[in-house]
């Protein structure tokens, strides 16, 4: 059976790293005949600029019919002044919304290998191994009501409402639990408990669900703020951590840094499954569209290439197939192979181009 990938490079650096990935795709269907059938489209600026919208129906209705959607990057400074809903951001939170993609899973490994490119001391970062569990479909990025309103004192005043129901917290908590058995079985969430109602309905649904299905697991409750620091002092004491949208947003990317450079960093979104028990599914680096590097062959392709490994994994039970392309990034940075982001002194600097090639000569 065919694989249907979208593929939504973007923008920024988002073509170039996606380009990448496009070779280690027709790398598994010769080689692997994995039988990968890709379709491109446009999303993010790029879309605004064609369409007149972020993403189009069209597009929208192809990432519903596809296995999995591999995503490169949206925005940049020539869209900032856009209204609100025809920003590039708007094609991520589309997709993200109406594929029910709930689940992100950001995982910060920091490779031996580049413990030294860490802004912190490598004897903190070496060998870390977190999964950040971040709701992605609810809670202040959706939440209503929203807007900018005007008073009748001539001032204005902006809203966004932070929201989420039993079922919310649940089911993405439930996720983190099974996780967390297959890695060190613990999970911390976090939330702000002390300060938010909902944050108060986090930790209590979060305890309830632990002490009916998941008792074998550890668990403990941290306060969002609090994390961040830990994050900082000792990041080896955490396994799982699951958190809402907004501080999961905040917390992958400082977990990101943790690691050397975002520009490692791959996700993978989910959302539950049906009956059949199949499930839609969006990959994409945690890094940005990065418009000061773009279009200069010099941007990190690993997090790109790392997520199609966790597309492999996730998506399509290729196991194997995704610890030998996580291999392969390793062994290429073991040779003391580098891209500008993570470059240190005597190693080699490589442009996004080679490291893909690079990455290649080490499938086997
Ligand atoms: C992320 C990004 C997005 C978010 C932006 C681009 C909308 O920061 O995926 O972490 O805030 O979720
Ligand atoms: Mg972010």
């Amino acid at each position: 059976m065919k694989k249907k990938l979208l593929i939504l490079a973007g923008d920024g650096i988002g073509p170039e790293v996606m380009n990448e990935v496009k070779k280690i795709i027709v790398w598994f269907n010769k080689k692997k005949s994995a039988d990968f059938e890709i379709t491109e489209e446009l999303a993010g600026g790029i879309s605004f600029d064609k369409h007149g919208e972020p993403i189009t129906d069209k597009v929208m209705k192809i990432a519903l019919e596809s296995d999995a959607v591999l995503l490169g990057a949206v925005g940049g400074p020539k869209w900032d002044k856009l209204e609100f809903s025809k920003k590039p951001e708007r094609a991520l939170l589309r997709l993200r919304k109406d594929l029910e993609l709930f689940a992100n899973l950001r995982p910060a490994i920091c490779f031996k290998e580049l413990a030294n490119a860490s802004t912190l001391k490598p004897e903190i970062v070496s060998d870390l191994d977190i999964m950040i569990v971040r709701e992605l479909t609810g809670g202040i990025y959706f939440g209503s009501p929203r807007g900018v309103e005007k008073l009748s004192n001539g001032e204005k005043k902006g809203i966004n409402t932070h929201t989420y129901t039993t079922s919310e917290i649940q089911r993405v908590a439930r996720v983190a639990f099974e996780l967390a058995r297959k890695r060190n079985n613990k999970v911390t969430s976090c939330e702000k408990s002390n300060v938010m109602e909902a944050g108060l309905l986090w930790r209590e649904v979060v305890e309830e669900l632990h002490k009916n299905e998941f008792k074998d697991v550890e668990l403990s409750h941290m306060l969002a703020d609090n994390c961040a620091m830990q994050l900082v002092r000792n990041p080896k004491q955490f396994d799982v951590i699951v958190t809402d949208n907004l501080f999961g947003d905040m917390l992958s990317d400082e977990a990101g840094m943790l690691t050397g450079s975002l520009g490692m960093l791959p996700s993978a979104s989910l959302s539950g499954k049906n009956k059949a028990g199949k499930f839609k599914s969006m990959y994409e680096p945690c890094h940005g569209s990065a418009p000061d590097i773009a279009g200069k062959n010099i941007a990190n392709p690993l997090a790109s290439i790392l997520s199609f490994s966790m597309a492999l994994r996730y998506s399509f039970n290729m196991d194997k197939d995704a610890d030998m392309l996580d291999n392969a990034v390793k062994d290429v940075l073991s040779d003391g192979h580098r891209t500008a982001d993570i470059m240190e002194s005597g190693k080699n600097k490589v442009s996004t181009s080679q490291m893909g090639d690079l990455v290649i000569t080490k499938l086997k």
